[in-house]
């Protein structure tokens, strides 16, 4: 089976989740034995169509723009056995790119107007290849792919083999060892393996891969906190994620949900540390994290015999956490003081982060 694989993000790599979710795809057509090509149509030049008919008219079947999708994608396109629609997205529909292309298909049907079942169309030269659309959305509804779904299942009808939306898309993007990703990730490695195999995705694989996540909620608050930092911070989430920036928490809620995302059980190994925070200042109150053999806990208020004890305004230790003013200095300076074992105080970097 021949694959063309279309891909319209703007984005490449990592934080290209619909690069993610294609390049597993993909492994799973390639495994079951397709030969698969990838096309990212940003690299490509593509020119809008302009509405001439010439593709109609005195060159039929064929664009009067001398472009990359004229020589190289609509004759590939044309070839396929199957192709793969894969566009993040925008507005509630695909992307502009992703129309362009849809758009410049144009020289697949002819200009006369024929009735079918009651319905106008144009008779087409050539069939449209067997088709799979994958998108990814940010929002975790899935009714925010109601218009694509739509327009898709109109444009493509008879020839669409199989939908894959994914919703709350950026949460892909986490470097964690979450269940919940790898299992989409290989869900969608195994929707490749069945589209090559039977032409269909089975209904339990697309349910997998369109598990909703049951901690989006931490998710957008950790992410409100980071665009706000970017904000505040005049810094682009590119910028951001580049630098490994971390989220600045507006309340201990948020101070410990940073906390826990940042803790890496595989730096702490089997070490064992219970800390409290005492906070005055923009933000009052206690609270604690500990972790022993990876596993991390935190809550708000007092913890016995914890190992130690900061008192601190909670803008100070913000500061700290986000890298903006150095922690020894500022105890040298009295901002804050530790009780306990203060040597643990040191070594924290030890537990936290990449
Ligand atoms: C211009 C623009 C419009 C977007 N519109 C929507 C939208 O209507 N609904 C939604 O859930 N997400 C929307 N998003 C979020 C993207 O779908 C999401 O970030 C996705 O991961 C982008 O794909 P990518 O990671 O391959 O770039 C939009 C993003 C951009 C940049």
């Amino acid at each position: 089976m021949k694959v063309l694989a279309l891909n319209s993000s703007a984005r490449v790599g990592d934080v290209s989740k619909t690069e993610i979710m294609l390049d597993h795809l993909v492994q799973g057509m390639r495994e079951a034995g397709a030969e698969v090509e990838v096309i990212n149509l940003h690299k490509k030049k593509i020119r809008y169509c302009s509405g001439c008919f010439t593709c109609w008219t005195k060159t039929p079947g064929i664009c009067i723009h001398q472009d990359d999708m004229t020589k190289e994608i609509y004759p590939k396109y044309l070839e396929c056995d199957l192709s793969v629609l894969a566009t993040p997205l925008y507005h509630f529909t695909v992307n502009a790119l992703m129309k362009t292309f849809i758009e410049r298909t144009l020289p697949i049907a002819q200009p006369f107007l024929v009735k079918r079942n009651g319905v106008t169309s144009h008779p087409l030269r050539h069939q449209f290849p067997l088709t799979v659309v994958l998108s990814v959305a940010g929002f975790p509804e899935e009714s925010v792919f109601d218009q694509l779904r739509s327009y898709i299942h109109f444009l493509f009808q008879g020839r669409l083999v199989a939908e894959i939306y994914r919703t709350s898309a950026e949460m892909l993007g986490q470097k964690t060892t979450d269940k919940g990703i790898s299992d989409i990730l290989k869900a969608t490695v195994q929707g490749g393996r069945e589209l090559v195999e039977s032409k269909k995705i089975s209904p339990e694989t697309l349910d997998r891969i369109k598990k909703p996540f049951t901690h989006f909620e931490k998710f957008t608050s950790l992410g409100n906190l980071a665009w706000q930092t970017c904000i505040d911070e005049g810094v682009t989430m590119g910028e951001f994620q580049k630098r490994g920036m971390i989220p600045r928490p507006n309340s201990i809620e948020t101070f410990l949900a940073v906390m826990q995302v940042g803790f890496n059980p595989e730096k702490a190994g089997d070490a064992k540390m219970t800390m409290q925070y005492n906070f005055s200042g923009q933000v009052e109150g206690r609270c604690y994290f500990s972790f022993e053999n990876g596993k991390f806990t935190a809550g708000a208020g007092q913890i016995a015999n914890p190992d130690l004890t900061v008192e601190t305004p909670f803008e100070v230790w913000m500061d700290i956490l986000t890298r903006k003013a150095d922690g020894a200095q500022m105890l040298m300076e009295g901002k804050y003081t530790v009780s306990g074992q203060t040597d643990l105080l040191l070594n924290m970097n030890q537990f936290f982060g990449e």
